[in-house]
């Protein structure tokens, strides 16, 4: 396979292994590496470097360096340089189980910023300076241009703002996929910027090829290795009941004139509820349907196959391998219709406001007047991330947040009088939905988002409790703007406060997950 999908020649000069590349990189340098949701990611120079660091940690030297991705990557990636406790810093999103415990063991630095906001954090200088970038591509072009791979992420700001690149070509991936991206050089720092000419969510306003600087490149390692391609896991009966309350609503604001028939241009996270939701347009009534999101997952590809929806905008795909296989066996009938963009652009404020996106998000908790916790177990242990949800959230023209009820075997509430952390305020949500119902908090005061919440969210079980609760608020604070008992908000949940199984349960999951990794 050497060079073959190398066609520059002064390049092909640069290939070498995985070895001798890691070795290139040192102790203290930022490191700035591909992947998106487990798509696009370095494959071999991370565990190469993983092996290098162990072996130095043996010689007693102490060897760490800061990681900066795009979002999640995979074991290869996060767990293998995490198991060797190399990370001292890592941003801006993960969902590791091994990083997951060495932050909340305050063994591992971890920055938690919006997915819009890292180009321009490390275009500022706020970071620091990137040593590194480490990017996945599909192939180099004779004139030393870049073919993205499966996710775009912050590579772009990784090859221009990184003193050294280290190049992975990995011919797993598709040569089809050259001329799906769109990658935009047409963003400034202040006062230099002007607007972000996207329109509809199918304009193209970039070209399909990285730029780089070939003097930069310091190494060039050939692979041939797939993404991570999680199995898909069908839609649980939770899952399909909030799908079917998202669905009624939209049809609802449509009928209401709120929304036009092929709704406006859709983002979801990944996970159970988002496929379900996917499935359940496709039985729907809505057609011409788009999508300008993060992630493109497997219900999205379907909605594009049976041409419900014309055009998606992402930066990632995150696919299960059937999924992916359809994929790369139509990927020419899909490049028309599917466009990969740097995150920075497809999360961009702007342009989400402008075109109106309907976002939907996933939640760990949410609070009676509306605030949501997106990140935080007990307001104190980081679970992934706030990602994307954010940049959606706050300039969307519907912000959704969807849970099941109750989490850990119903022992847990995820509906509480106030949140343990704060992600998404009380002005940034507008509907909040369970397997219950469907709060349509847009236009209420916080005491009537309090009664709609408690009413059409909370679990059978818990609702008495917080009604309870809040009845006491407003006997106690009368005439109180937002109701609370201070001493009382965060004791809520005497089943799981008690159980101290189910507590351990949870501590000790995301050691068995790194063990099982391990072998
Ligand atoms: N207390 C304790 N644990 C809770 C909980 C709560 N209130 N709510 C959920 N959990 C646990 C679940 O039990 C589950 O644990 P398990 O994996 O051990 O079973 C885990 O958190 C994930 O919850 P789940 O209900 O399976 O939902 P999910 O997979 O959709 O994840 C988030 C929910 C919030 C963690 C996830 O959506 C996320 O990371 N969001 C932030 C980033 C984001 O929104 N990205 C998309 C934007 S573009």
């Amino acid at each position: 396979m050497s060079g073959t999908r190398i066609l520059n020649a002064a390049m092909r000069s640069k290939i070498m292994s995985a070895e001798q590349a890691a070795a290139l990189i040192q102790s203290g340098m930022n490191v700035g590496m591909s992947g998106f949701t487990g798509a696009g990611y370095p494959k071999v120079v991370p565990a190469a470097l993983a092996k290098h660091i162990m072996d130095s940690n043996l010689n007693g030297k102490k060897f760490k360096i800061g990681v900066w991705t795009g979002a999640s990557t995979a074991p290869e990636l996060d767990g293998a340089l995490a198991m060797v406790d190399g990370v001292e810093m890592r941003l801006p999103y993960q969902s590791d189980p091994t990083c997951r415990k060495r932050i909340n063991a305050g063994e591992m630095e971890y920055i938690d910023i919006h997915l819009s906001h890292v180009s321009q954090f490390v275009w500022g200088g706020f970071l620091g300076k990137l040593d590194v970038a480490v990017v996945e591509v599909a192939g180099i072009t004779e004139d030393g241009k870049l073919i993205p791979s499966s996710s775009v992420g912050n590579n772009k700001t990784w090859l221009d703002q990184a003193d050294k690149i280290i190049l992975e070509v990995n011919s797993w991936q598709s040569l089809d996929l050259e001329g799906m991206h769109d990658i935009y050089y047409g963003t400034a720092l202040p006062p230099h910027r002007k607007p972000i000419p996207i329109i509809r969510t199918e304009d193209r306003i970039g070209q399909p090829y990285f730029n780089v600087d070939p003097s930069k490149i310091i190494a060039i390692v050939e692979t041939n290795k797939p993404d991570r391609n999680s199995a898909f896991t069908p839609p649980d009966a939770n899952s399909k009941l909030i799908a079917g309350h998202i669905l009624d609503f939209l049809q609802h604001e449509v009928k209401m004139g709120r929304l036009p028939t092929n709704l406006l241009p859709l983002q979801s996270g990944v996970g159970n509820v988002a496929n379900a939701v996917m499935a359940g347009l496709k039985d729907g009534p809505f057609e011409n349907l788009t999508a300008y999101t993060e992630v493109l997952q497997d219900g999205m590809l379907e909605l594009l196959k049976c041409g419900k929806m014309t055009c998606a905008s992402a930066t990632s795909f995150s696919l299960s391998p059937e999924a992916l296989a359809d994929l790369t066996a139509n990927l020419k009938d899909f490049k028309n219709k599917i466009i990969l963009r740097p995150q920075e652009i497809s999360n961009h404020p702007e342009v989400i406001r402008r075109l109106g996106v309907i976002a939907m998000n996933g939640l760990i908790e949410a609070d009676i007047y509306g605030n949501v916790n997106s990140t935080h177990i007990m307001g104190t242990s980081i679970m992934n991330g706030i990602g994307g949800s954010g940049d959606f959230a706050r300039n969307a023209f519907i912000s959704m947040f969807m849970t099941p009820s109750s989490a850990k075997g119903g022992t847990i509430s995820c509906i509480v009088p106030m949140v343990s952390h704060v992600d998404h305020t009380e002005h940034d949500v507008q509907v909040i939905v369970t397997e219950q119902g469907l709060a349509d908090l847009r236009g209420l005061s916080p005491k009537a988002r309090a009664k709609v919440v408690i009413e059409k969210c909370a679990h059978p079980n818990f609702k008495p409790a917080l009604q309870e609760y809040y009845e006491r608020s407003l006997r106690y604070s009368p005439g109180r703007h937002t109701p609370h008992l201070l001493d009382e908000a965060f004791t809520f949940m005497p089943n799981w406060m008690a159980n101290k199984a189910a507590r351990e349960a949870w501590r000790d999951d995301s050691l068995v997950q790194a063990d099982a990794w391990k072998k």
